[in-house]
């Protein structure tokens, strides 16, 4: 098999991640409810994976890192429990469902949403995140790099334009933990939304909030949290506030695991390997006659990501061709991402994504390029 749908998840993972959860599921108890040792175990790692995640994405301390079961948890955590009812909040075509249907059901309380469209050349630039707030916006909500077509936003001028005029910033980091470099101080983001299973290379059922001190946040779920028992509400400080219930420490033992390999390969390294496979992808297929490529590929860092269809083929179908005759693994359809479906007119067709990591090879890509040429010659 030559798979290329990490960008839903990635099935190669670094060496040890696995172990880590088996050796997981054999020693650790729960984190935080005991003082015997594998309790204490349990909370020592997820407290050390907190570092190395607070690390990577530069935020402002391991206790501000809860852990959730993965990026829509998150999301829906920071949109609902940051976005007062009646105010304005501003997002792009480029978001997920698990962006948008949070914010759909804030629209029923009263929420006023503008979603920036693509310009010409695929893109959504920062002034036009600026010219579109208002006296009563409250947040800017959105992706990092599109699970459509891995264009990616300039997150450090967005996150500058929040904090001059006092705005949230919530961010889906879905497609880019592990693989852009991402530092919150530095791009003034409120709430890192992300996900475990995907760049991360950890266990699907990981993920959580980076959150910035300071912020009021209500959690979307309340319960056990191993300290202050009689107190009627949940511990008003991180990451207790976010983490009600037993956290789930088997996995995050495999997100430690995946993420101090990431440390030790360091993230330039291996997206330098991730844009050489695209680049080879993406130029190999763009000349191919009937072939349309979709996304923008000018920009200097984005998503390892290539989506295109064949002619007016259905892209559920060509996936399929790809899978049976040739063995490789895409993902087709509508990739939970309906708007940017609308904006790149793909609606009925769906596309074809073909996404990449750093443990695929350059002689996979030159398969891959093979078969599509074989599949528009037909
Ligand atoms: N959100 C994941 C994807 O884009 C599942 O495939």
């Amino acid at each position: 098999m030559i798979y290329f749908d990490n960008a839903a998840t990635t099935l190669k993972k670094p060496d040890g991640v696995a172990q880590a959860v088996s050796d997981a599921i054999m020693n650790l108890g729960n984190a935080g409810r005991g003082a015997y040792d594998a309790s204490l175990h349990s909370m020592r790692m997820a407290y050390e994976t907190r570092e190395l995640l607070n690390e990577l994405f530069n935020g402002e301390g391991p206790e501000q890192i809860a852990f959730m079961s993965n990026a829509t948890e998150a999301l829906n955590t920071a949109i609902n429990g940051m976005i007062q009812p009646g105010n304005h909040v501003v997002t792009t075509v480029m978001e997920h469902n698990s962006v948008l249907r949070p914010l759909y059901l804030k629209e029923q309380t009263g929420v006023a949403l503008t979603v920036l469209p693509l310009d010409e050349n695929g893109l959504i630039s920062s002034e036009a995140f600026e010219e579109a707030i208002r006296p009563d916006t409250e947040a800017v909500v959105c992706t990092h790099a599109s699970n459509v077509t891995g264009t990616a936003l300039n997150l450090y001028r967005i996150g500058e334009a929040c904090k001059r005029h006092g705005l949230h910033f919530i961010v889906d980091a879905s497609q880019s933990a592990g693989i852009l470099p991402i530092d919150m101080q530095a791009m003034n983001i409120d709430a890192l939304c992300f996900t475990g299973h995907k760049g991360l290379f950890g266990p699907q059922g990981t993920g959580g909030i980076c959150l910035r001190k300071g912020i009021t946040i209500r959690p979307l779920k309340v319960g056990g949290s191993g300290i202050h028992s009689f107190d009627k509400e949940q511990p008003q400080f991180m990451p207790e506030l976010l983490e009600a219930g037993t956290i789930n420490a088997h996995g995050i033992a495999g997100l430690n695991a995946s993420l101090k390999y990431l440390k030790k390969e360091g993230l330039e390294k291996l997206y330098t390997k991730e844009a050489l496979l695209t680049k080879t992808f993406y130029e190999g297929v763009r000349r191919i006659e009937g072939v349309r490529v979709y996304g923008n590929f000018d920009q200097e860092k984005r998503a390892p990501v290539v989506s295109l269809n064949i002619r007016d083929e259905d892209a559920g179908k060509v996936s399929e061709i790809l899978w049976e005759d040739y063995g490789i693994a895409t993902r087709a359809g509508a990739h939970c991402a309906p708007l940017m479906h609308e904006a790149l007119e793909t609606t009925e067709q769906g596309v074809v994504r073909f996404s990449f990591s750093s443990f695929n090879t350059i002689e996979e890509i030159k398969q891959g390029i093979e078969a599509i040429r074989e599949l528009a010659s037909e």
